[in-house]
């Protein structure tokens, strides 16, 4: 799944011309939200495309049959100007009828979105950063609260509502086949209802231009069947293993002594930054980098040795790490599932 996204961001738009299915276009609805899109996008489309061919026909048409000009413009032509009195009424007449269509099928879609999850059982906080997404699902039990990143988990067949904010700058949630996409907005908080059909992984990407490493803000959404979900949860809820391995023991000296945790947070460890993700089960995650990067022990080697090479601009800084501190780093952080 994840090699088809990284295909879609490397050639996004062959993909979007040879095909309009896959686990990031609107036009392959996975929910209730994206599927009324699609259904208010079609009708919008035929009409105008119907509208447009009428109009260009009319234009062919009056070059074609282009009259002379009159002798004398003053005197009058009360037979042509009857007809195209009528023609300019039944045009205007005929347009603002498709007007009142379009709004009438417009409002109702809106109705429904915005009624779409009024009873969500699930409340996820998602918030937007230069140039990730982290992701709390909120509780009332202050220790069922789970934080994590570039990674939305849902149960199938359940409305989730997101609240959405960003930290920095204003972002854009989209995630096509589930639902249309909301503005995050510094100092302001925006709902949307998700809803997957269907247990499967679905992109998003960041569709407001963001700075630098915009494209590479993407994010995935994994519709799971409500166990699975649960035993995630419950998974995430826990606090990091603590390593038995040696090496992933030093590993975990040099993520406090390298200044890893002034970012990051390892909850279970004195590791409490919070300016980076929750990195508790980052190993549990299927990327890295909010979706440039597979969770592989390459992907992760590559980005924690020169995070500027693959994401330039962002904020982790690159470390200079000897050989075998980077081996123990690596060990330590592949271990927290
Ligand atoms: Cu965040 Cu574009």
């Amino acid at each position: 799944m994840l090699r088809s996204g990284r295909r879609l961001s490397a050639g996004g738009c062959l993909l979007l011309i040879s095909g309009c299915s896959g686990l990031q276009s609107s036009l392959d609805p996975q929910g209730d939200g994206a599927r009324w899109i699609a259904d208010l996008f079609w009708p919008f489309l035929t009409i105008s495309v119907i509208v447009w061919t009428l109009v260009m026909l009319a234009l062919g048409w009056s070059l074609l049959h282009r009259r002379a000009p009159r002798p004398d413009p003053l005197q009058t032509d009360t037979t042509n100007e009857k007809r195209a009195l009528i023609v300019i009424g039944s045009a205007t007449g005929f347009t603002l009828a498709i007007l009142a269509v379009l709004t009438t099928l417009s409002f109702f879609t809106g109705k429904s979105l915005a009624e779409l999850g009024a009873h969500a059982p699930l409340t996820i906080q998602v918030i937007g950063h230069q140039w990730w997404w982290e992701v709390r699902y909120q509780d009332a039990s202050p220790s069922r609260i789970v934080t994590t990143a570039n990674e939305i988990h849902i149960p199938v067949g359940e409305p989730v509502r997101l609240l959405l904010q960003a930290d920095d700058v204003i972002h854009s949630f989209w995630v096509p086949v589930l639902n249309g996409k909301r503005d995050l907005i510094p100092g302001r908080q925006t709902t949307l209802t998700i809803e997957a059909d269907r247990v499967g992984i679905y992109r998003g990407q960041c569709a407001e231009f963001c700075g630098l490493q915009h494209a590479h803000m993407g994010l995935f959404v994994i519709a799971q069947p409500r166990a699975d979900f649960d035993a995630w949860r419950n998974n995430e809820t826990a606090p990091a293993k603590t390593p038995t391995d040696p090496v992933a023991q030093r590993g975990q000296v040099v993520f406090a002594a390298r200044g890893c945790a002034l970012c990051h947070t390892v909850r279970g460890t004195s590791a409490g930054g919070n300016y980076g993700p929750d990195l508790t089960h980052v190993a549990s995650r299927r990327s890295i980098a909010a979706a440039t990067l597979p969770m592989t022990s390459a992907g992760l080697s590559a980005w924690i040795a020169d995070p500027q090479a693959i994401k330039p601009g962002s904020h982790m800084p690159k470390v200079d790490l000897h050989g075998r501190e980077l081996t123990a780093l690596l060990t330590y952080l592949e271990g927290l599932k």
